[in-house]
C-alpha cells in the first residue's frame, strides 16, 4: 500500500479528485467503482467543480456503486441512488445507462447479485473508491465477511445501523440489510483509492495496515492488493508510526 497523509479533509478531497480525474484523462472509457457516505463527498464536490470549469468528458464512463440499502426505494433521500444523483451524477455528463447501483427493492436478490457481479467481471473496474467503517468494514462487508465474498445481500451490524442512523429522521425506518459488492469483488479492481478522515477511523485504519489479514477487519484484505493508494488526513493517521 502507498500511504499519503495530508493535513485535513479539504486536502484529502483535493488530492483524491486529482487522482480520479487523472484516471479519466488516462482512459476516456474508465470504469469507476464508487462509494457513498460522508468521506467521498468532498471528492465528488471537487470533481463537479473541476468538471464545470471544462475539459472533462464522462460520456464514455461506466460506474458501479459498492452498495445500497435493502429495502429502500431509489427515491428515498437516504438511498445511495439518491445520494449519488445528488452529489455527482446530476452534475456531470455521465450517461444514465452506464450507471450501476445495486437495486434496493429487487425481489430476487440472488439473481440480481449474480447479474451485478457478472457486469463487473465484464467491465473490470479501473479505479475503486473506498471508505472504511469504524468497525473496519469496506462496502457493507462487515466483520466476519469471507475474504472470497461476492456481491450479495448482507445483514448490517448493530454498530453500523447505529452509526448510519444519523442520516435517518425516522429511526424505525433504518434498513437492516444491504446489497454489497463482496471483498473478492472489490479486490478485483485494478486500482483502489482508499480514503479515511477523522480520529474515529484511526483504529480501523491502523488494523487495516498493520493488523493480520483477518475477518475481524475486512479492510485488512486490502493488504493482498498490489495497487492501493491510501489517503488519510492527520486525524485518521494518528495511530500510524
Ligand atoms: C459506502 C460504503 C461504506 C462507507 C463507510 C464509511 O458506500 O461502502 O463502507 O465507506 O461506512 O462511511 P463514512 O464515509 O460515512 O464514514
Amino acid at each position: 500500500m502507498e500511504i499519503i497523509i495530508v493535513e485535513n479533509y479539504k486536502e484529502l478531497s483535493q488530492k483524491a479528485a486529482e487522482i480520479f480525474l487523472n484516471q479519466l484523462n488516462i482512459k476516456l472509457n474508465s470504469v469507476f467503482g464508487l462509494s457513498t457516505g460522508s468521506t467521498p463527498v468532498g471528492l465528488y464536490n471537487k470533481v463537479v467543480e473541476l468538471y464545470k470549469k471544462g475539459g472533462y468528458d464522462f460520456s464514455f464512463v461506466k460506474t458501479f456503486n459498492l452498495d445500497e440499502y435493502y429495502l429502500i426505494s431509489s427515491e428515498n433521500k437516504n438511498s445511495y441512488h439518491f445520494f449519488m444523483n445528488d452529489v455527482l451524477f446530476n452534475h456531470i455528463n455521465v450517461d444514465k445507462k452506464n450507471i450501476f447501483i445495486p437495486d434496493g427493492e429487487v425481489k430476487d436478490c440472488d439473481a440480481f447479485c449474480d447479474w451485478y457481479e457478472k457486469e463487473i467481471s465484464n467491465n473490470p473496474i479501473d479505479l475503486q473508491i473506498l471508505g472504511i467503517g469504524e468497525n473496519g468494514h469496506i462496502g457493507f462487508n462487515e466483520p466476519g465477511s469471507s475474504l472470497d465474498s461476492k456481491t450479495r445481500l448482507v445483514d448490517l451490524s448493530p454498530e453500523t445501523i447505529k452509526i448510519n442512523s444519523r442520516f435517518f429522521d425516522d429511526k424505525n425506518n433504518i434498513p437492516r440489510q444491504a446489497i454489497t459488492m463482496g471483498i473478492d469483488t472489490i479486490l478485483k479492481a485494478k486500482n483502489i483509492l482508499f480514503l479515511a478522515s477523522g480520529a474515529k477511523k484511526a483504529k480501523a485504519v491502523y488494523d487495516m495496515i498493520y493488523g493480520n489479514i483477518s475477518l475481524d477487519c475486512p479492510a485488512s484484505a486490502l493488504q493482498r492488493h498490489k495497487k492501493v493508494l491510501v489517503i488519510l488526513d492527520k486525524d485518521a493517521a494518528e495511530l500510524l508510526k
